[in-house]
């Protein structure tokens, strides 16, 4: 018998306590023997739960409860659920997590403490919700040399910025759409800024390259700058707006890695991705490029993914399954200043202004906009050449183009 403890009975913790409950059988069978739930650590009151008997208020129950061989920490930040961690770690207890913030801040801390004490500390759901991404990419493609990763990778915004597509609906009332289905973060900045696919970006990049990639050395841009009328003149074109993560791997083993919106051409398979799915693509020297697809939010996919990390160490809690980065070091970030794409750009003025500033550019159009504003897509450049050519102009916005 496996006993399970959860931290934090929110949205994916209670998820993980229904998935452990309906497929109860199932996981027995897999896992080899029972996975039992324990106790479930929140300081809130749940009378009315059929889990009502495994609640506790005081961590050092599950800490010194030697029967505890895992904890699920679904309390999210990297406060408490730090702590909480490195107690669990220190006990003996392996840890699964779904806390995208705690391991791009401090995952290679918790490595290493994981690794001194022989236990597990896995995070499939910390990227990707529900789908398999972190298992398949340092297993299954563990005899490539990965170039780049890159990917949908908040299911938040990219519901968000469907429903604006699809629906017509306004920034505001898509984002309460979000909420109301248990995808956004409490705090729904670090979705709609991008923090939160910025946290996951990391966790990616510290996987393909070996080394951990602090969230603050990522410049993030998130979509709240995005309006109608750049979807509009998107969609014009054939592409759709998507927000990305993506982490190259540059000369000299340099990382290169950002987040930002991106007009994704309708020919690359990350533009069909809408509502909550993420799709996380990979480029490896052997196996060329590889997509992973799914439900990136929500209660039980998420909780899938943690419950797969169970059963997992539950199979044998003796022999830990971990992954493994090596430090972080500044110096081997590269800015994303260095790469070139085509970019759309919206703003005040002429299309034959635009022309002289910024040379061969493509027209766009849109019905209803203002006889001031213009729309064009430029030729492959840098972002610094970018803004030179468009230092005279009044520009509305700019968006980076993937073909
Ligand atoms: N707020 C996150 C998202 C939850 O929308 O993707 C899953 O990490």
């Amino acid at each position: 018998m496996v006993n399970v403890a959860i931290l934090g009975f929110g949205t994916v913790g209670s998820g993980v306590a229904d998935v452990l409950t309906m497929n109860r059988d199932l996981i027995r069978q897999r896992a080899g023997k029972e996975v039992a739930l324990k106790y479930i650590l929140d300081v809130r009151e749940f009378p009315d739960s059929p889990y009502k008997d495994c609640f506790v208020k005081d961590f050092s129950v599950i800490e010194n409860d030697p029967e505890v061989d895992v904890v699920v920490e679904t309390i999210g930040g990297a406060t408490v659920a730090l702590d909480f961690t490195r107690r669990a770690l220190a006990a003996g207890k392996s840890v699964v997590s779904s806390n995208k913030e705690l391991v791009a801040t401090h995952g290679y801390e918790l490595l290493q403490l994981a690794a001194e004490k022989g236990v597990s500390y896995l995070f499939e759901a910390s990227v990707g919700g529900g789908i398999p991404v972190l298992r398949p990419l340092t297993n299954c493609l563990a005899g490539n040399e990965l170039s780049e990763v890159r990917g949908i990778l908040n299911g938040t915004t990219n519901y968000i910025l469907t429903r604006m597509i699809r629906a017509g609906l306004s920034f505001d009332q898509a984002l309460k759409e979000a909420q109301d289905n248990g995808y956004a973060e409490r705090d729904p900045s670090a979705d709609i800024e991008g923090h939160d696919a910025c946290r996951k970006i990391c966790i990616l990049a510290a996987l393909a390259f070996g080394r951990h990639v602090y969230p603050q050395w990522v410049p993030t841009q998130g979509i709240t700058a995005i309006t109608l009328a750049d979807v509009d003149y998107a969609n014009s074109c054939g592409y759709k707006i998507k927000l990305l993560g993506r982490a190259l791997k540059m000369d000299d083993d340099k990382v290169c890695a950002y987040v930002a919106p991106h007009l994704v051409s309708g020919e690359n398979p990350l533009s069909g991705v809408e509502d909550v799915f993420n799709a996380i693509a990979a480029t490896g020297n052997a196996v060329g490029d590889v997509m992973f697809y799914g439900r990136g939010a929500g209660k039980l996919p998420t909780a899938s993914a943690v419950v797969g990390d169970v059963v997992d160490i539950a199979k044998d809690v003796t022999a830990p399954k971990r992954n493994q980065w090596a430090a972080g070091d500044e110096a081997m970030i590269q800015s994303p200043d260095c790469l070139s794409f085509r970019w759309y750009v919206r703003a005040n003025g002429t299309m034959d202004a635009a022309r002289s500033a910024v040379g061969d550019i493509t027209p766009l159009a849109r019905s209803g906009a203002p006889a001031s504003e213009i729309a064009f897509l430029t030729e492959s450049m840098t972002q610094a050449q970018l803004n030179s050519k468009l230092a005279g102009m009044e520009v509305l916005s700019s968006i980076r183009v993937l073909g």
